[in-house]
């Protein structure tokens, strides 16, 4: 099977696998769940659950108990989003190819609507301990890097630095933008492969190398979207372009400009692809993992 039909259809599967997990819409709160729904169900590339799984698998898991945490972690990215479009934010009106949740549901809804998976992405996870024969240990560890790298050490602590550093030019350093760029899109990343890595049965220091390599995936993942946000259009992205200029942030593209920031993000991908492959020698691999790695690095979207 081709790289593109398998991706599709491990993108199918983990669409159909989240629909499992949403709440039901009823009752007096019904809104809220509406709300969440919309904005989860919205499409998207599915790329944290799918990076989860492919390292879960690589380290030779084969069991459903991934399957909360998969959830899990794209409720916690939507819902990072959601807030991420706010007024108070980066107000932006699409998101995905549709309006945004503040715009259909108004911003009331659409706080207590990221308030809500972010939520129930924990009442989600709990799940993976119910699951006959367990690993608690792992699935508690798993547990804390979710809300560790979710937090105020990771992606809220990347959206914080990421909002106080608008306006403030070329006071911005490299180290500065790396330290949001980390944070805030770096950090769900490590956790999505970190916990697949946790949950397979990785050792300590392979969970490391993981981290490392999410790391440089994060990064690259995040210059990508900033030069995206220059280069594409509405059409392709299914989101603004030109928020980050609206917004006056500092991004790898006002920072670098667009060809210096396009070779730091191939150079960080191989580097990450080139640590993943490493594990290799443990017979651990996962071909599949490499080529999503790989298609980050041209990705239009
Ligand atoms: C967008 O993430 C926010 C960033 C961290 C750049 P994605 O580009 O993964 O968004 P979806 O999930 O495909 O909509
Ligand atoms: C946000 O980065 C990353 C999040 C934690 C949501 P951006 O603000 O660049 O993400 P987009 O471009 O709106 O998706
Ligand atoms: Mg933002
Ligand atoms: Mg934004
Ligand atoms: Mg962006």
């Amino acid at each position: 099977m081709s790289f593109v039909s398998e991706l599709d259809e491990k993108t199918a599967a983990i669409e159909r696998l989240l629909t499992t997990y949403l709440p039901k819409e009823q009752g007096w709160a019904k809104t809220v769940m509406e709300a969440m729904n919309y904005s989860v169900m919205a499409g998207g590339k599915r790329l944290r659950p799918m990076l989860m799984s492919e390292t879960y698998k690589m380290f030779g898991g084969s069991q459903r108990e991934i399957e909360p945490f998969m959830a899990a972690i794209e409720m916690i990215h939507t819902y990072s989003l959601v807030h991420d479009d706010l007024p108070a934010m980066d107000n932006d009106e699409y998101r995905r190819g549709r309006k945004t949740t503040h715009i259909v549901y108004g911003e009331a809804m659409a706080i207590l609507a990221g308030d809500g998976l972010l939520n129930y992405a924990f009442e989600t996870a709990l799940k993976a301990f119910e699951f006959d024969g367990a690993d608690l240990k792992r699935c508690s560890r798993a547990l804390a890097i979710l809300a560790q790298k979710a937090g105020i050490y990771g992606m809220i602590g990347g959206q914080t630095a990421d909002i106080e550093a608008e306006n403030l030019g070329a006071d911005v350093t490299e180290e500065h933008l790396l330290f949001i760029h980390e944070h805030k899109t770096a950090a769900l990343i490590q956790a999505a492969m970190m916990i697949g890595a946790v949950m397979g049965g990785a050792d300590d220091a392979q969970i490391d190398i993981v981290e490392r390599a999410a790391y440089d995936i994060g990064i690259a993942f995040q210059i990508q979207d900033d030069i995206l946000d220059v280069t594409s259009t509405l059409e392709t992205l299914g989101k603004p372009i030109g928020s980050d200029e609206k917004n006056n942030k500092t991004t790898y593209v006002t920072l670098k400009g667009i060809e210096a920031a396009s070779a730091q993000q191939k150079e960080m991908s191989s580097h990450a692809i080139e640590l993943i492959e490493g594990l290799g020698s443990g017979g651990i691999r996962n071909d599949f993992l490499s080529e999503l790695i790989r298609s980050l690095i041209t990705r239009i979207k």
